[in-house]
C-alpha cells in the first residue's frame, strides 16, 4: 500500500522536533486525514450550549431552535459550513445541549456573529433573568494546529465538511505519538502547556448555577479532542458486538475523564450523543467524546498509559479481529492545540463545573 504523510506538502517543513514514526512503518489498517484547500489558513469551531439544571431534555424544546435560527440569519456567505446538535447529562445531573458549528475562517465567523444578530443577543444575555445557563466556547486554530483522523475514506465529520479532499492512506497512525506527528505545528514546536488540569474540579454531585457571566482566559497550548463513533452503518451482528463490548469500555473511559480527569490533566470531558438535525432527538447511533486537556502531552499520556483508554484501544483490536477486519463502525477524531488568543470561553448562569469553568 502506498502511504502518504498526514501533513500535506504545503505544510511540511524541516523538523526541529523529532517524529516518532518508526522506520519502514506499515500500519496494520488504513486511516485517512482531511485535506483542506490551501487558502484555508484557520478554522473556527464554535460550541454554543444551553444548560438546564432542573429540567428534563424532553420538556425543553426552545433553546436549540433559538440558536439554530441564528445560523441561517444574515448573508448566506457567512453561514457556518456545517453544524451538528448534540447533548449530554453531566456529572452534576444538568442536561447540556449544544450546537457545534464550523467556519472556514475567523473573518467569516466574525461576519456571521455580527450580521446574524448572534453577538448582540449573546452580549445582552442577563444571567439573573435567564431561565437556564448558556455557554459559548470558540476555537480558532490555524491549520498548523489542527489534525483529523478517519477510519474510513468516505466519512465526513466535523471540520472535514470544509475539506476539498481526503488523503490516501497515511503513515502516521496506530503508534503512540502519531497524533502529534500528524500536527504540522509539531514539526517545530514541542507544544508545552500549563499543567493546570490537575487543579480542575471534577467531583461528582449537584452544583448550583452561578448567576453571573464568567469569561475564562485561554491556556497556553490547550489540547482539544473530539473523538467520534458512528455505528449506524453496522449490521445487526456488529451492532450487538459494539454495544455489548466497545460501548461499555468507552463509557468507563469517558466517565473517568469527566469525574477524575484532573488526575491526567483533563479540564473537561463531555461524552455526547449526536442529535438528529431535524427532530433534535437522540437515536442517531453516533456519539463523541469532547475533551479539553492542559496540553498535548497530557492527552497523549492518558491515551497511552491510562487503563481506561488502553482498555478501549485493546478492545478495538479484539473487536476488529472478531469481525475478521470487516468493520463498519466508523471512527474519527479532530485534535486542536491552541494558543491562548485562539480560545474564547464564556459562561452565563452555568454551574461551576461547566467546561473550562472547572479550571477556574
Ligand atoms: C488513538 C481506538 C475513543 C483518544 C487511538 C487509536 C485507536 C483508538 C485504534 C490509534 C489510532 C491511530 O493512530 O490509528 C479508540 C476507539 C475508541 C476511542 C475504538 C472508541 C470506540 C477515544 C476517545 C478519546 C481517544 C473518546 C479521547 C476523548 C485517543 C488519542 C489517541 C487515540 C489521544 C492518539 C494517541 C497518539 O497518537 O499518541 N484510539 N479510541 N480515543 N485515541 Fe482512542
Amino acid at each position: 500500500m502506498t502511504l502518504e504523510s498526514a501533513i500535506p506538502p504545503h505544510l511540511q517543513q524541516e523538523r526541529t522536533q523529532p517524529s516518532k514514526l518508526p522506520q519502514n512503518y506499515d500500519p496494520p489498517f488504513p486511516a485517512f486525514s482531511a485535506r483542506f484547500p490551501k487558502d484555508v489558513k484557520d478554522i473556527v469551531m464554535v460550541t454554543i450550549g444551553a444548560q438546564h439544571v432542573d429540567r428534563k431534555p424532553s420538556t425543553d424544546a426552545s433553546a436549540l431552535p433559538h440558536i439554530i435560527r441564528f445560523l441561517s440569519q444574515g448573508p448566506e456567505k457567512y453561514h457556518p459550513t456545517y453544524w451538528e446538535p448534540a447533548s449530554v447529562t453531566d456529572n452534576s445531573g444538568a442536561y447540556n445541549e449544544v450546537i457545534i458549528c464550523y467556519w472556514h475562517s475567523a473573518a467569516q465567523y466574525q461576519s456571521w456573529a455580527t450580521h446574524s444578530g448572534f453577538e448582540a443577543w449573546w452580549q445582552g444575555l442577563d444571567p439573573v433573568a435567564e431561565a437556564h445557563g448558556w455557554f459559548l466556547e470558540i476555537f480558532f486554530p490555524s491549520v498548523e494546529r489542527f489534525e483529523t483522523l478517519f477510519s474510513n475514506d468516505q466519512a465526513t465529520e466535523g471540520a472535514a465538511y470544509m475539506k476539498t479532499d481526503i488523503s490516501g492512506p497515511i503513515s502516521e497512525h496506530v503508534y503512540w505519538g502519531s497524533m502529534r506527528d500528524r500536527l504540522p505545528i509539531s514539526q517545530t514546536d514541542a507544544l508545552p502547556g500549563t499543567n493546570e488540569g490537575a487543579k480542575s474540579k471534577h467531583r461528582t454531585g449537584a452544583a448550583a448555577p452561578l448567576k453571573k457571566r464568567t469569561r475564562v482566559e485561554g491556556k497556553k497550548n490547550l489540547a482539544v479532542i473530539r473523538s467520534g463513533q458512528d455505528w449506524s452503518k453496522t449490521n445487526p451482528h456488529e451492532r450487538k458486538l459494539y454495544l455489548d463490548t466497545m460501548h461499555p469500555v468507552l463509557i468507563t473511559g469517558m466517565d473517568f475523564l469527566r469525574d477524575q480527569g484532573n488526575e491526567v490533566g483533563c479540564f473537561s470531558c463531555r461524552f455526547m450523543d449526536v442529535l438528529d438535525r431535524e427532530s433534535l432527538q437522540s437515536g442517531t447511533e453516533k456519539t463523541f467524546g469532547y475533551a479539553y486537556f492542559d496540553d498535548l502531552a497530557s492527552l497523549e499520556g492518558w491515551s497511552k498509559q491510562h487503563k481506561t483508554h488502553l482498555d478501549i484501544f485493546g478492545r478495538f483490536l479484539q473487536y476488529a479481529k472478531e469481525l475478521q477486519g470487516d468493520v463498519s463502525l466508523r471512527l474519527f477524531h479532530e485534535v486542536l492545540v491552541l494558543e491562548p488568543q485562539q480560545q474564547f470561553f464564556e459562561y452565563v448562569g452555568c454551574h461551576p463545573k461547566t467546561g473550562m469553568l472547572a479550571g477556574v
